[in-house]
């Protein structure tokens, strides 16, 4: 009796065993034989880099990574480590972990004693006593995001509420791929909701949307037109937290019509350069100061003549380096209620005078609706940014732009 249970049960551990070898080697088999190539390799090397906290939410490569250890995968070719450019990564200096934890800002009270203050407008007024507060904690993170090399970051500033345009974005130019073994990745930089109800409506969707497409960064301040600047500088401390090997971004608004294509094929003709910073740049601006203007700046926040050149935050282009050491810039100058002025006023401190490019339309364009320009696919293929279309329109146009259209040669704008 005893000895036949004590049989049973070494049966059923030796049967238990042998099924479990069988499936690890079936799982196994399949994943190399079934998995594209591309994904295996990618994984390998998510595996290689530093970028990976563990315990944070999201991180879908966390169980793979423990299983490539243990295979001897590892040695699968990388044929794009030829991409990667050591002399330019500086991996030792950045931390990897979002170092803001808490909320400390409290208004700047020194200000209200004096004169030029007590003049400004209510919005300047709260720029103002908010401006010494860089940094804020995250809500929505993604360390992992960068593991691996990557040669375009796509990062677009989005709202809460613009659901729909993140949509339409993924399916149309940020979809994340693979171009010539290129690797393409989309971010959706985020703050807080302004007001109350958005906040109870839309922080519950935008925390699901996260969930499904790991694409969403939030942080924990107010999104408003003057805390744009804020989300210029936590990209530059998030890029450079997180980010050592990527070749380039491009950032722009969720409201544009992008062309990939085109800026791989622009990427490919400046090789070499450094400190590429490309886009719609305007030379010798003078600030606005007419108060109803929405750029509308006060002599009392500056008082020059003119504006550094600067790019219009619709879309511009810039090489990874470039955007490292534009984050220890912005981290010393102040605050400036413009974002793409803020920049060229970063970008005139290192001496990099911005590129301007006939394919980036993030000024003006769309003011007259019935312009051609405004429908013509061949004209939008032949752009790299065009501002503004709304997603329908956006998506009408990529069906367009990518179907058999015969564009007599890419157009030359002027
Ligand atoms: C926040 O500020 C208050 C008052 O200035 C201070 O007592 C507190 O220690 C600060 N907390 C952190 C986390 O810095
Ligand atoms: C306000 O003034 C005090 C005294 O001059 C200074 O120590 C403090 O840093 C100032 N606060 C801010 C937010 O600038
Ligand atoms: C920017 O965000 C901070 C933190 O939420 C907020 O205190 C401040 O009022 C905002 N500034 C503007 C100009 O909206
Ligand atoms: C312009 O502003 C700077 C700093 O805000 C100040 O030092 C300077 O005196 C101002 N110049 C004029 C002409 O108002």
């Amino acid at each position: 009796m005893y000895s036949r249970d004590r049989w049973r049960v070494y049966k059923r551990v030796c049967f238990m065993f042998f099924l479990a070898v069988v499936a690890l080697t079936v799982v196994q088999r399949g994943n190399i034989n079934m998995g594209a190539p591309f994904e295996l390799q990618r994984q390998a090397r998510m595996d290689a880099s530093v970028g990976v906290e563990p315990g944070l939410r999201n991180d879908f490569y966390l169980g793979i990574k423990t299983f490539w250890k243990a295979g001897k995968h590892l040695a699968v070719p990388k044929p794009q480590a030829a991409t990667k450019q050591p002399s330019m990564i500086t991996k030792e200096s950045s931390p990897r972990i979002w170092d803001v934890t808490s909320t400390n800002c409290t208004a700047n009270l020194n200000l209200s004693s004096q004169d030029w203050f007590v003049g400004l407008e209510q919005h300047f007024k709260q720029f103002m006593l908010y401006r010494h507060c860089r940094y804020f904690p995250m809500i929505l993170n993604h360390p992992g995001k960068c593991a691996g090399d990557i040669y375009l970051l796509m990062v677009i500033k989005s709202v809460a509420t613009q659901h729909d345009r993140r949509e339409v974005i993924r399916k149309t130019w940020g979809k994340e791929q693979v171009v010539d073994g290129k690797r393409v990745k989309l971010l959706f930089l985020l703050a807080k909701p302004p007001s109350e109800e958005e906040r109870v409506n839309h922080q519950k969707l935008v925390e699901y949307e996260d969930q499904i497409y790991g694409d969403i960064l939030q942080w924990d301040f107010l999104d408003s037109f003057f805390n744009l600047t804020l989300k210029e500088t936590h990209f530059l401390k998030w890029f450079h937290t997180y980010c050592p090997n990527v070749q380039y971004i491009f950032k722009g608004d969720d409201d544009v019509f992008v062309s990939v294509e085109n800026i791989f094929e622009y990427l490919e003709s400046t090789k070499h350069v450094e400190n590429l910073f490309v886009g719609d740049v305007i030379f010798k601006a003078r600030p606005i100061r007419k108060k109803e203007n929405k750029y509308y700046i006060p002599q009392a926040l500056y008082n020059k003549t003119l504006y550094p050149p600067y790019a219009g935050g619709g879309g511009f282009l810039m090489d990874g380096p470039l955007a490292r050491r534009l984050y220890w810039v912005a981290d010393t100058l102040e605050l400036y209620p413009i974002d793409d002025v803020f920049l060229g006023m970063c970008l005139e401190v290192l001496q990099v005078t911005p590129i301007k490019h006939n394919a980036f339309k993030t000024f003006g364009l769309v003011k007259n609706k019935n312009s051609k320009m405004n429908r013509e696919p061949c004209f939008f293929r032949s752009m790299i940014v065009v501002h503004k279309l709304l997603p329908s329109d956006l998506m009408d146009m990529w069906n367009l732009v990518n179907s058999d259209l015969v564009c007599s040669q890419k157009v030359e704008i002027l």
